[in-house]
């Protein structure tokens, strides 16, 4: 038998290793045959660590499984998946999972991470085979159709931005991997490094392909630690069997790849700020234009797209534009992996096609807040994205549809806060978090952000609380239309969405005290 114990982070931080020491130390004193396979994460993150067997009815889950549950576990007959109170039933029909269109994250915490027979066996590498075959155009001109628009957060269409490259003259092309995941709340291209590193490692393959580029860099974070060691070896077993190297798949593409760690400055995720960073210099951000995909990683035409645009091309070339397309609304098609995190009951990675409405996620499938009490404000798309209060709980999951409410799904991070959530204090920690993370390029963001802070305190104090309220709706219109880059530029979402939804709370502290 199989047992699957992660060795994601997430699981890794609620004691994963002391499990599967222990799940060793048992099986052999038992003298049990049984296997123990370190997967990926299921993105079930109230039940991990979340151990599995595979049985002939298929993976029975239990969790969250502690060091001390094992003994218990293995004298309930886990091996052949026992009845036992932590048991779960068949991991498939768990109905967080059941509910969820799995493209992208088809294999994460199903295969081994770093086993490229398993990522075979699973459909990996299908994508990939049929680029080398193709003509890059061919290539460029599937992903367009199939809708793909970036994962990171500002949606713009893939293939547009790879057509872009593809038609720029250069000697020397790039294709860059932004995994410098910073967003609060947010997850899925650490989950997608360390539970299905080959799906990054052949979906930039075949932007290499597709674009001319024939080298390519992972920029990650060193908060990373256990994606860049399974992201690096990955990248050795890929090209010890020719799938990176001169001949991808024995085929006369070259492609090469790399991880490259940066230092955890969140300005180091806008991409021209994470090409100087990865050029050695200091992470300032570049004016645009030029675009990177005219003159980028050392001024050569580059790719710079997200882990999850990169890693939903293969499913794209595999099962085809049509495919992918029909998942989705709107201009909004395929899936979206939707990070869920904060005051949640059941937090994890929920992918499904864009169209759920935002009171789906957080009452439905999150269960509601984890305190027990009313959910108060919901902030989507990151530190840098918008609260949105109850009555817009009809939005759905959908770029456009987010922004005609004065909000983003960005990197589609959600993080819910009950009603004890001081909406003030939110506001003014977007104001200091942009002031601690401002590259101090430009001054709107360098400033703006500081002065952002004062006026939130004196409104706070009660000092000219009127005027103060119009001078920050002020600072963040300059702030929204003068900055250089989105840092600077979408700090104002969560100040103005806290204001106009909460108005309450940006009354001075007495008249609140007052009020309650
Ligand atoms: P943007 O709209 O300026 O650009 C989007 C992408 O399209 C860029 O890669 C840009 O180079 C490219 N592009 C634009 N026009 C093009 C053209 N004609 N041809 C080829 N490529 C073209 O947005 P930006 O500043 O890159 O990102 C802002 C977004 O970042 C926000 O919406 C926010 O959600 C997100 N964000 C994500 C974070 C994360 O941790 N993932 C953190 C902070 C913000």
């Amino acid at each position: 038998a199989k047992i699957y114990i992660p060795r994601d982070a997430a699981a890794l931080a609620l004691g994963a290793e002391k499990v599967a020491t222990a799940m060793a130390e048992g099986l052999a004193a038992r003298g049990l045959d049984a296997t123990i396979v370190r997967n990926g994460s299921r993105g079930l993150h109230w039940l991990e660590p979340l151990v599995e067997v595979e049985t002939p009815e298929g993976r029975i889950a239990y969790g969250p499984v502690k060091a001390g549950d094992v003994a218990s576990l293995l004298d309930a007959g886990l091996v052949t998946g026992g009845s036992h109170p932590l048991c779960r039933g068949k991991t498939e029909e768990i109905p967080f999972l059941k509910r969820q269109v799995r493209l992208t994250f088809a294999r994460c915490g199903v295969t081994d991470p770093l086993s490229l027979d398993d990522y075979r066996a699973h459909g990996g590498l299908n994508g990939l085979e049929k680029a080398v075959a193709m003509e890059p155009a061919a290539i460029v001109a599937e992903v367009t159709e199939s809708g793909l628009r970036g994962r990171g957060g500002a949606g713009f269409p893939t293939g547009i931005k790879w057509k872009t490259v593809l038609e720029a003259p250069g000697p020397q092309k790039y294709i860059v991997c932004n995994a410098d995941e910073g967003d609060s709340g947010t997850f899925a291209d650490r989950m997608i490094m360390e539970g299905d590193p080959f799906v990054l490692i052949e979906g930039m393959a075949v932007a290499g392909i597709a674009t001319g580029a024939t080298k390519g860099y992972i920029y990650t974070r060193s908060e990373y630690p256990h994606a860049i060691a399974a992201m690096t070896e990955a990248i050795e077993v890929a090209r010890a069997a020719g799938v990176l190297g001169r001949a991808v798949l024995g085929s006369a593409h070259a492609f090469d790849m790399e991880v490259r760690t940066g230092a955890g400055a969140y300005v180091c995720g806008e991409e021209t700020s994470l090409l100087n960073s990865l050029e050695g210099k200091r992470g300032l951000v570049r004016a645009k234009p030029p675009l990177p995909a005219h003159r980028g990683l050392f001024d050569r035409p580059t790719v710079i797209n997200n882990v999850i645009s990169l890693a939903s091309v293969p499913v794209i070339l595999d099962k085809g534009a049509a495919y992918y397309r029909d998942f989705g609304m709107g201009r909004s098609r395929g899936t979206i992996p939707i990070q869920i995190a904060g005051n949640v009951k059941h937090g994890g990675l929920f992918e499904i096609g864009f169209g759920l409405t935002l009171g789906e996620i957080v009452d439905d499938i999150a269960g509601g807040t984890a305190s027990g009490r009313p959910v108060k404000a919901v902030q989507v798309g990151g530190p840098l994205g918008a609260y949105f209060p109850r009555a817009l709980f009809d939005t759905p999951f959908d770029y456009e549809a987010f922004a005609a409410k004065d909000g983003l799904i960005g990197h589609a991070g959600i993080v819910v806060f009950d009603d004890t959530a001081d909406m003030l204090k939110q506001a003014r920690f977007a104001m200091e978090f942009c002031a601690v993370e401002s590259c101090g390029k430009c001054t709107p963001c360098r400033l703006g952000s500081t002065r952002g802070v004062e006026v939130a305190d004196k409104i706070r104090d009660g000092v000219e609380p009127e005027k103060n309220r119009e001078l920050l709706a002020d600072l963040c219109n300059t702030m929204k239309f003068g900055s250089l880059c989105a840092l600077g530029g979408f700090t104002p979402y969560p100040v103005v969405s806290a204001m106009t939804h909460f108005p309450e709370d940006f009354q001075p502290a007495p008249v609140r005290e007052a009020a309650e």
